[in-house]
């Protein structure tokens, strides 16, 4: 048995408990989202309400999972917080790193081949740690966690977006960064905004072509990919309770396209059924006994203005289906208006690929209908003209849809079934084309369709749709195509039309799988050995950094003043470098080459004050470091926005930059700093931005004394002999001041784990 059926039993012996303090702790009654909040908060009770929107909380989530890509520097940065074994149930799931071209049996042999140093150090790690571990082509991480995890009422991170899929269970899942990954772990408290929330309440019932991802493409439109942002969106109502839970997992799955922190559902009762026939009759039961707890309140549900800080109602019967895009998820347009927007906004109307499945849309129902679809083009004598691939999200549901002859179905309208994996969902696609650039036509059942996120094009129009819409423009070739109303002709010159898909939510047999791709860890991992190749590029083990001395600062460099706008992106690009997200040491050549340099305006050209010469900025502090010598980084405002990637923060500590000072910073980029023992300051007076010099060393001068709130004076000698003074500030607690001396806070961790 995969998942945890203690610490199900254990979260839920204090949920109603925990609720019933809530509502009188808020007097009045709770939103669904409020219940498993406060039924995860870490530490004390609060004195008073947190504030949506405004109060960040500590909260201690059930479970982690993580995907190979991510998972990578995470558990790097684990294995030095000096425990046994993770501190929450958590996973691995190799997804990302399989890239599409033949097939699913000559694909899947090609990473193996391509990133076994990867899998095996992941496999022995998570071995050592008490760490479940999905093997490539066990599935994609949020289908998976799907079928074998998520539970309502339930908290879980992963290192990953659509992590958020896993509402579809009722659980409140969030995708974070490797950071907050190894803060659970490690078995500290995980810190969030407390959100704001979006009630979405549905009426009535799916019918004809629409289907649960036309609900979040409609919803995409009402919101636009900034609406959801700090906000938990929660579905509600009898057009609720009639969606699939998988359905449900689609909705949830693309909250993350309109910027959403997650979204979920209350429990009912196909969530129950999904349980059950997913072999988890006893989370089940268990939701059962404490089912009252696991919804929102029906006054909520009665007045949700007065509850909601916003509400959106769809009525299911009515809604169309709906195709979004190109290059952004919420341009939504219903399939009706479809083709009159194509032909006016000179969209290449010719369609040349169809992908259907990924994590977003890969369940039975789905592959179920779009299955339907493939069946009557079959029987009708038509052929998908544009090439049509499927993706499964798991072995068990490819299992499953083979043993009831769904990929059969897609086989003979000439369908090629692609490995349980990633794949052109993030770009992880060898597209059999011979001009990268040419503008073209796709059409997924995915989530996100930015420019050159599937194949690198960046003129490749991607439109997103439900599973069964996508079959059926793959079948016809042409965008300017509507299955619902308009026919086709067939290999005989008779005009044919589709009937509407046919699916069902459960497979009638039950789900198979012969092997599902899970390798159980280590009871005891003491004397597992953790597979890191001294020679490898890709993977490094990591050196604790070295804790403070107790000391000022002094005669620090200026590495580079950063000119406007310096996001994660700047700091540790992504692209090419994803490759050695495990390497800290090769991934650290790429340390704020996108920064713009205050002096020259040009990016990775910064004068080495040692030389005299200009070099590229990880260069320069390589010489710093070599020489002993510490640095400083000097940033605008809103310095490291963007992602989590904690790899921003550990690449400058890495190579020896001692404190990156700026005019403000970006809330998670300044925590990440923080954590891995990095000074990170604010001027008090932003025109003291103005007084740095290309030359300058900075002193630290009152450093020794460092405290909560008590600003820090920074010393600048300028190249003609002349100082300037001026105060900064920091936001370190005492905790963190603590991190800061040990080294790190995993370092402290570390210390606190040998006492
Ligand atoms: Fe993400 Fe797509 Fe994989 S959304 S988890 S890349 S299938």
């Amino acid at each position: 048995m995969a998942f945890d059926i203690d610490m199900i039993r254990r979260v839920y012996a204090q949920f109603g408990e925990k609720v019933d303090q809530t509502r009188q702790f808020l007097n009045r009654p709770l939103t669904l989202t409020e219940k498993i909040l406060y039924a995860h908060l870490s530490g004390e009770w609060p004195h008073q309400p947190f504030e949506r929107g405004k109060s960040y909380v500590n909260f201690a989530p059930d479970r982690v999972a993580m995907q190979d890509a991510t998972a990578q520097m995470a558990l790097l940065q684990f294995m030095q917080a000096g425990r046994d074994k993770a501190a929450v149930p958590s996973t691995v799931h190799c997804d990302h790193l399989i890239q599409a071209k033949e097939g699913a049996t000559v694909d899947l042999k090609n990473a193996l081949n391509s990133s076994k140093e990867v899998f095996d150090f992941l496999a022995s790690v998570s071995n050592k740690y008490g760490i479940g571990f999905w093997k490539p082509g066990a599935g994609i991480i949020h289908q998976v966690v799907l079928e074998n995890y998520a539970f309502p009422g339930g908290m879980m991170i992963g290192t990953d977006s659509h992590t958020v899929n896993a509402g579809g269970l009722g659980m409140v899942a969030i995708g974070v960064g490797g950071a907050d990954a190894v803060d659970v772990m490690a078995g500290m408290p995980w810190e969030l905004k407390f959100p704001k929330l979006i009630g979405v309440k549905l009426t009535g019932q799916l019918n004809g072509w629409t289907s649960s991802k036309d609900v979040i493409l409609k919803v995409a439109g009402i919101l636009t990919v900034k609406g959801g942002t700090g906000a938990i969106l929660e579905y509600f109502g009898e057009g609720a309770r009639n969606l699939s839970a998988t359905g449900k997992g689609t909705i949830c799955n693309m909250g993350a396209e309109i910027g959403a922190t997650t979204s979920t559902f209350g429990y009912d009762e196909t969530m129950a059924e999904y349980l059950i026939g997913t072999d988890r009759k006893e989370v089940a039961e268990l939701a059962d006994g404490i089912k009252e707890h696991l919804t929102g309140d029906a006054e909520v549900y009665a007045q949700p203005e007065k509850y909601f800080d916003q509400v959106i109602e769809i009525n299911l019967s009515e809604l169309e289906p709906h195709i979004n895009g190109p290059f952004t998820p919420d341009r939504a347009t219903p399939l009706s208006q479809f083709a009159e927007e194509v032909k006016k906004n000179n969209w290449p109307k010719e369609l040349e690929v169809g992908l259907i499945g990924s994590c977003t849309n890969s369940s039975y129902e789905d592959i179920s209908r779009a299955a339907s679809i493939a069946r009557q083009a079959v029987d009708k004598k038509l052929k998908a003209k544009s090439e049509f691939t499927i993706t499964p999200g798991s072995e068990q549901v490819r299992f499953t849809v083979d043993r009831d002859g769904f990929l059969n179905d897609f086989d003979k309208i000439g369908g090629v079934v692609l490995a349980n994996a990633c794949g052109p969902c993030i770009g992880q696609w060898a597209r059999h084309t011979t001009d990268p650039n040419r503008r073209n036509s796709i059409i997924t059942s995915f989530n996100r369709n930015f420019a050159k996120r599937n194949d690198g094009n960046p003129n490749t129009h991607a439109f997103v749709a439900s599973p069964e819409v996508v079959t059926a423009f793959a079948i016809a070739g042409d965008l300017t195509f509507n299955p619902m109303t308009d026919t086709l002709i067939n290999e005989e010159g008779q005009a044919v039309k589709l009937d509407e898909p046919q699916g069902l939510q459960m497979p009638p047999k039950g789900f198979a799988v012969e092997d599902a791709g899970y390798q159980a860890p280590a009871k005891d991992g003491s004397q597992v050995e953790v597979l890191v190749d001294p020679k490898s590029e890709r993977l490094q083990l990591l050196e604790p950094f070295e804790p403070w001395n107790g000391e000022n600062l002094t005669g620090l460099k200026l590495l580079i003043k950063a000119k406007g706008k310096c996001t994660t992106d700047h700091i540790s690009m992504a692209g090419p470098w994803l490759r050695f997200r495990g390497h800290i040491d090769n991934i650290s050549n790429n340390m704020l080459t996108g920064a713009i340099n205050y002096f020259n305006d040009a990016s990775d050209k910064v004068k080495n004050q040692l030389t005299g010469e200009y070099d590229s900025v990880p260069q320069v502090q390589r010489t710093y470091k070599a020489a002993g010598v510490g640095s400083v980084v000097v940033g605008d405002h809103n310095y490291g926005e963007g992602s989590s990637r904690e790899h921003a923060a550990m690449e400058p500590r890495h190579l020896g930059v001692k404190v990156v000072l700026v005019k403000s910073f970006a809330r998670i980029h300044e925590t990440n700093l923080k954590k891995q023992g990095m000074l990170g300051l604010t001027f008090e007076n932003e025109a003291d931005y103005d007084l740095i010099q290309e030359d300058d060393t900075l002193n630290l001068i009152d450093l020794a004394d460092f405290a909560p709130d008590r600003p820090i004076t920074v010393e600048l000698e300028h190249a003609n002999g002349t100082k300037d003074t001026f105060k900064t500030l920091h936001t370190y607690n005492e905790q963190q001041i603590e991190w800061f001396k040990a080294g790190s806070a995993l370092n402290l961790i570390k210390l606190e784990n040998a006492r």
